[in-house]
């Protein structure tokens, strides 16, 4: 999958070309990391689960105490912003980030009343994946991040280098494991199935609440595939049937190779072509309104 970042984004109130975007180096996002975001998918022009997404994004700013109003009207910006870059009817994704704005450098909160930062981009998503229907390798390391995980954080550096691990050896993404099991995936949910059941960890301060992950225990109800919100251990890894990720950007991605092992007979197995099939009818109807 391919994504180029449109050339209109909104920023403080106005849609601008981005090449005319200002951020001060004062901006706590900038210095501290202090800020949260949401990528929201689009398909046909249409912001997919904008509900589900506008909830976290809220809920996320409430836990690092900036103040929720920071996330009015966001719909509407991420509309107008999809309408101006040209992608009415264009598959794309939406990158929010809402920071606690720019104040002179000091750990604590600055002066009541400084105006968060709020950034909007969009990016068109080009459909190739072949991963889809091929599966990507996958590789294990430490979960070094922090205790707050449920939080949608820009603080993702762990993430950022597990990931590029994961390049580094040639594959596609890196699985976190805290006290031997499968928290999540760098930037998606993991999920694997075990004798016909979808197994997932369960929600809590250790995974983002996933609105993909949501989406896809809903599809598990309707189609009859037992779910269990309960994790992966590796001890389990060389037993289960099939593994998958999934994310806004990457929807229901077969993991077909961890570490090196096949997952399975090493091939997408049948559970998730079910889920994809079942979420490519779901989007299908996004599209058509
Ligand atoms: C750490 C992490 N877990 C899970 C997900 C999947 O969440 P969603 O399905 O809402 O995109 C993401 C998405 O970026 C993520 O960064």
């Amino acid at each position: 999958m391919t994504m180029r970042r449109a050339d209109t984004v909104y920023l403080d109130g106005r849609y601008m070309r981005c090449a005319e975007a200002r951020i001060s180096p004062d901006d706590r996002g900038f210095l501290f990391a202090d800020g949260v975001y949401e990528v929201v998918r689009v398909y046909g022009g249409r912001l997919f689960e904008i509900g589900a997404h506008l909830d976290r994004l809220r809920r996320s700013l409430r836990e690092i105490r900036i103040p929720s109003a920071a996330a009015d009207g966001i719909d509407g910006i991420c509309s107008g912003l999809i309408e101006r870059c040209g992608l009415s009817q264009a598959d794309a994704t939406v990158y929010v980030q809402i920071t606690r704005g720019a104040a002179p450098r000091g750990h604590a909160f600055p002066a009541d009343g400084t105006p968060p930062t709020v950034y909007v981009s969009a990016a068109a998503v080009d459909e190739p994946p072949d991963a889809c229907a091929l599966g990507i390798g996958a590789i294990l390391v430490p979960d070094t991040r922090w205790a707050r995980c449920d939080i949608k954080s820009t603080a993702l550096l762990p993430n950022v280098l597990a990931r590029q691990m994961a390049v580094d050896r040639g594959a596609r993404e890196a699985l976190f494991i805290r006290d031997g099991v499968i928290t999540e995936g760098t930037a998606s949910t993991f999920c694997a199935v075990s004798s016909g059941s979808l197994l997932t960890h369960p929600l809590g301060e250790r995974i983002l609440p996933g609105i993909t992950r949501t989406v896809v225990l809903r599809l598990c109800r309707e189609l009859g595939i037992p779910a269990v919100e309960r994790p992966v251990t590796v001890d389990s890894l060389s037993s289960i049937e099939e593994a998958m990720i999934l994310s806004t950007t990457r929807e229901i991605m077969p993991v077909t190779q961890i570490d090196g092992a096949a997952v399975g007979h090493g091939l997408r197995g049948p559970v998730t072509r079910r889920l994809q099939e079942a979420f490519a009818a779901l989007t299908e109807s996004a599209r058509r309104g």
